[in-house]
């Protein structure tokens, strides 16, 4: 019976990594060992995360314009192609082009909607209640699930990255995202491989918590090998919903590649190690080493700020200059777009004088 199992299971792999790759299967056995071996790239880390932090602004007019308070540093340059914002499901993601990365990148931002602590909560009872579409025995938790496929996000971010492709040719796609938004990277960077047959799709994410079993784990690094998930010593959130040692068909389980950003030393001698952890996505040396109880360490991922300036429950502000690039729909949600064609939208944030709350 065991055996039988085995042998489905084995079936079942090669067939989902036909499934996941097409055309290059032959090329990709040969390095197959490589491919599943994303580099930690720290650098580009310090990057995304500046992504993932600017994506909770709520002054829309300076997020579209790329003058945000967060929109500079290693972010300057980025032209934004299109800003979503699910006001039903209180969701916000952007999509534009970073031409030092040659990449398109997209963010999507964490939860806004009740306080942190009451979020955090409540991830302890999520259950894994969906069965992911056409893999059997993956099951995700239909929350996470849904925010990405069963919102407006979804149409606006493939709508995006096709007119980013049509201008600009074949470009790397980096998804990111803080916390749900760090979930709701994870489920876009698999819906653009398999279903849109994305290439060159990389994935990090920062803090965020399980979202699957580990068959939906396994498929999911299958198809997006590039994938990093950065957690932050004591963060408590990719500690959650609990992952059970003793149960492990039935429990959440993480995957891979976790880099997990740790303090050693003491007093003024403390300093940051990022160690790279193993391809099981559910390594016991790694954050699972320590008891997850921070909020603090959730907040902060490589001295970045990533969480919106105050709690405001939804609401954003918008100027009437950007308005005439929005669409809303009968829920109230919107979007503002940009033709990657047409120049930049400068606005002076000097005269501009604070916008129209909505
Ligand atoms: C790391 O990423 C940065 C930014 O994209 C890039 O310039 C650099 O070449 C990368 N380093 C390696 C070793 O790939
Ligand atoms: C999608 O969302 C709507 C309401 O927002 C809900 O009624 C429907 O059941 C959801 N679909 C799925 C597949 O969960």
């Amino acid at each position: 019976m065991e055996h039988r199992r085995r042998l489905i299971l084995a079936i079942f792999v090669v067939l989902l990594f036909a499934f996941c790759s097409g055309r290059e299967l032959k090329v990709k056995h040969k390095h197959k060992h490589i491919d599943h071996f994303p580099i930690y790239n720290h650098t580009l880390a310090t990057i995304l995360v500046e992504y993932a932090s600017a994506v909770y602004m709520s002054d829309l007019t300076e997020l579209f314009t790329w003058t945000c308070s967060r929109c500079d540093d290693l972010t300057e340059g980025f032209e934004i192609i299109e800003l979503i914002v699910d006001i039903q499901h209180c969701l916000q993601a952007f999509v534009g082009v970073a031409k030092n990365l040659n990449a398109v990148v997209i963010a999507f931002r964490g939860t806004q909607e009740h306080s942190i602590q009451n979020w955090i909560e409540d991830l302890f009872w999520k259950q894994l209640d969906l069965n992911y579409p056409g893999m059997p025995d993956a099951m995700v938790h239909h929350g996470f699930y849904n925010a990405y496929h069963n919102t407006t996000l979804r149409p606006g971010i493939l709508n995006a990255v096709k007119r980013a492709k049509e201008y600009y040719g074949d470009l790397d796609i980096m998804v990111t995202g803080h916390s749900m938004g760090g979930a709701i990277a994870a489920f876009c960077g698999l819906d653009l491989t398999v279903n849109h047959k994305a290439k060159n799709v990389m994935v990090m994410t920062f803090g965020q918590p399980r979202i699957g079993n580990a068959a939906f784990a396994s498929y999911y690094s299958q198809c997006v090998p590039n994938t990093i998930r950065v957690t932050n010593d004591h963060d408590i959130v990719p500690h959650l919903p609990p992952y059970y040692s003793y149960f492990p068909q039935k429990t959440y389980h993480h995957f891979p590649r976790e880099v997990w950003l740790y303090n050693v030393g003491l007093g003024s001698l403390v300093y940051t190690v990022e160690k790279v952890c193993d391809v099981t996505g559910e390594d016991p040396t790694c954050s699972r080493s320590v008891s997850g109880t921070s909020i603090s360490d959730h907040i902060i991922y490589y001295g970045v700020e990533l969480m919106a300036e105050t709690w405001r429950s939804c609401g954003i502000v918008m100027d009437s200059r950007v308005k005439e690039y929005g669409k809303t729909d009968l829920k109230g949600n919107f979007v503002l777009s940009r033709d990657p064609a047409s120049p930049i939208l400068k606005l002076k944030t000097e005269a501009y004088g604070g916008g129209n709350h909505v």
